[in-house]
């Protein structure tokens, strides 16, 4: 079982090189937080606010994960190149339609080939 490292407050960190680390790793969820019961709700998660990740043959985003609450709800796998490949970096970044039936608690996974798993902060959706 991977350790899961979960997203802190890069503004409450003092080392520049941290706050990269943590950043580029981190998934961070957009979506609303209200929803229609039973229709397609959009939910983006993009991997790294300020800064962004290698994507390496040895060590890139390999893969996206979305949760309500225990429930895994998608998933996305990315290979190496995705985004430019050797000595490139960017953002991986993908778009989930989903459809919720009721209150939600909504949380994204992001794998890193070196660094191990990472998770956003929770984001809940009222479902009406
Ligand atoms: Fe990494």
């Amino acid at each position: 079982m991977p350790k899961i490292n979960r997203y802190e407050d890069i503004s409450q960190i003092d080392r520049e090189a941290k706050k990269d680390f943590i950043d580029r790793h981190s998934p961070f969820v957009h979506c609303e937080t209200e929803a229609k019961a039973g229709e397609t709700f959009t939910v983006k998660v993009k991997v790294g606010n300020e800064y962004t990740h290698p994507d390496d043959m040895d060590h890139h985003i390999s893969g996206i994960a979305l949760y309500n609450k225990d429930t895994k709800l998608a998933e996305a796998t990315m290979l190496a190149g995705a985004l430019g490949g050797q000595g490139k970096k960017g953002n991986a970044t993908v778009t989930f339609e989903v459809v919720l039936e009721k209150n939600a608690e909504i949380v994204a996974q992001s794998y890193c080939t070196k660094h191990g798993v990472w998770e956003s902060d929770p984001v809940s959706v009222s479902v009406a």
